[in-house]
């Protein structure tokens, strides 16, 4: 389990083991953009604003997950305990 913050809303929420990061933000009421829900299209890219991320998406380069700045919400996840997203 980790914490995200939806920066826009100022939502705190609690992401469970069984649950992507998208969905927990749509049980939350928030609409993420979403396609593939695969890690493959990059539809769901969403800033990072603080926090380590698992990435678990085919999609972002190797340069681009060590970056670390966009986290493929559908499928990737959090080292850290929280994660600061722009959504
Ligand atoms: Fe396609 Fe997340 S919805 S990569």
């Amino acid at each position: 389990e980790f914490e995200v913050i939806a920066a826009r809303s100022g939502k705190v929420l609690l992401v469970k083991h069984d649950k992507s990061i998208a969905e927990t933000l749509e049980e939350a009421g928030l609409r993420p953009l979403l396609s593939c829900e695969q890690g493959i299209c990059g539809t769901c890219l969403t800033r990072v604003i603080s926090g380590e991320v698992d990435h678990r998406d085919t999609f972002q380069t190797a340069q681009e997950k060590c970056a670390g700045n966009q986290i493929a919400i559908c499928c990737s996840r959090a080292k850290s305990t929280q994660l600061v997203l722009d959504i």
